[in-house]
């Protein structure tokens, strides 16, 4: 038997670990070394890459991209995007969709694992679409969730419908690591029994399920696993690459990997590794194991958040209560998988609705938003009183966002002129206006600091 195995030292390892912190210089040179391994994919741009590269690294993200490929000739590079919402954080019209996914391929992303946070299949459709006009492979993605309306059938539905949509393959994404080993062996044998993907599996290893569920979902013959080189493993990454190649090869699930190219990726990065924990960039507390997260059916980020939230407001002791009020206010929203926005958007409104002793006192403009329809359609159904108390008679958007959105690119292009130089940069700056446009001046300014000097010299 084989199994393929992805690699995200360079994309969710790096996010995971240290906020997306690694820069291009020191990972460069490892690059033609990860590309010897026998990985199936690289894991290594779109996520929060993109962002960070812009906002604190001072990198152009598509140079980083073009770099990573002049190494890597033989193993496929991937990214991660958001559907409709790109590599940001709201709905983007079409065009800026189409652009974005055409040039990522161009620029050398070869899979694209693409996904929508409520599991609304119409927010990744134009993205799917495109990514295979432009060639890529696509790798659909389901966000795995536990509520009392996400049952198997649940997920197996999705994954007919993204295999429907012309995926080459379907993700089952749980970005909170709370999918135990049995789910991920029935799960895996469902999907393997209804659909003709192949079937990949994203976990983090928060909860401490990670390496069993792999191993688990391995045993049920799924097609690829996400791991991390060891050394950027654990704790809110993904399961080490290593330990589950040697697990896996002792129950004749061969990986292609080579050993020894492993432990010469591993020991490069342990030096970055170190130097991440020493610097504080790396928060010993990403490591711990958080069972709580099992316990109560959210995040271990989410929960941090609500401890953290409570303490700026001098009100910790009150934890048991916004615990209680969490899954109560996900119900009222239709159980939307808690990952990035909506588990901000319940955290925040369950912490509100207790500290304020009334429920949905104050309710924040994107539960306002969510609940008009602007994020897609909920999983369950919301609660229809508080639809009622919240938008009065506004009507609710029934269908795709994007379709109210008018083209933007010929906008963003005017409106950035001169300072972007090739579509790349347009796009750079129609996800992110503000630190793009700081990105470009700066950009600029460095080129004359070199021309002065030059002419000085000379
Ligand atoms: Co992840």
């Amino acid at each position: 038997m084989k199994i393929h195995v992805t690699e995200t030292v360079l994309r969710d390892a790096n996010q995971s670990l240290i906020a997306t912190r690694m820069p291009l210089k020191d990972f460069e040179g490892i690059l033609d070394v990860m590309d010897q391994a026998g990985y199936t994919s690289l894991e290594c741009w779109g996520g929060a890459t993109f962002d960070s590269c812009l906002r604190y690294l001072d990198e152009d993200p598509w140079e980083r991209l073009r770099t990573i490929r002049r190494h890597v000739k033989n193993t496929k590079l991937q990214m991660l995007l958001r559907g409709q919402n790109i590599l940001g954080y709201k709905h983007y019209p079409d065009d800026i969709v189409r652009r974005f996914v055409r040039k990522s391929v161009e620029n050398g992303i070869d899979v694209i694992r693409i996904f929508d946070a409520l599991n609304d299949l119409r927010n990744i459709e134009v993205a799917v679409d495109e990514a295979i006009r432009a060639g890529a492979q696509v790798q659909g993605a389901l966000c795995y969730t536990t509520s009392p309306i996400h049952t198997l059938d649940t997920f197996v539905d999705l994954g007919r419908q993204l295999e429907k949509m012309g995926c080459h393959s379907v993700c089952i994404k749980d970005m909170a690591g709370i999918m135990t080993p049995k789910v991920a062996y029935d799960l895996v044998s469902a999907l393997k029994q209804n659909i003709r993907l192949p079937i990949v599996v994203h976990t983090h290893c928060t909860t401490g399920l990670g390496p069993m569920t792999l191993l688990k979902a391995a045993e049920a013959g799924a097609d690829t696993i996400d791991c991390a080189i060891s050394c950027f493993s654990g704790g809110t990454s993904q399961p080490p690459t290593e330990s589950l190649h040697y697990a896996l090869k002792e129950m004749g699930i061969d990986t292609g990997l080579k050993e020894p190219v492993l432990k010469q990726i591993n020991d490069y990065f342990k030096p970055i590794h170190a130097r991440a924990l020493d610097s504080g960039l790396l928060n010993p507390i990403v490591m711990n194991t958080e069972t709580d997260a099992l316990v109560y059916q959210i995040p271990g980020g989410m929960l941090s958040n609500l401890v953290a939230q409570l303490k700026v407001q001098n009100a910790l002791d009150r934890l048991p209560e916004v615990l209680e009020e969490t899954p109560r206010v996900r119900e009222d929203l239709g159980y939307p998988p808690l990952v990035t926005p909506s588990s901000q958007m319940v955290g925040v409104q369950a912490v509100a609705n207790v500290l304020a002793g009334e429920r949905y006192k104050n309710v924040s403009k994107e539960i306002k938003a969510y609940l008009r329809g602007e994020y897609g359609r909920a999983p369950g159904a919301v609660n229809e009183a508080l639809r009622k108390q919240v938008l009065g008679d506004e009507p609710v958007i029934e269908g795709r966002f994007a379709d109210t959105l008018e083209p933007e690119y010929e906008k963003v292009r005017a409106e950035i002129g001169d300072l972007a130089r090739s579509e790349e940069d347009v796009l750079s700056y129609a996800l992110f206006p503000v630190v793009a446009e700081k990105f470009f001046q700066n950009r600029l300014e460095k080129e004359s600091h070199t021309v002065t000097y030059s002419i000085r010299k000379a």
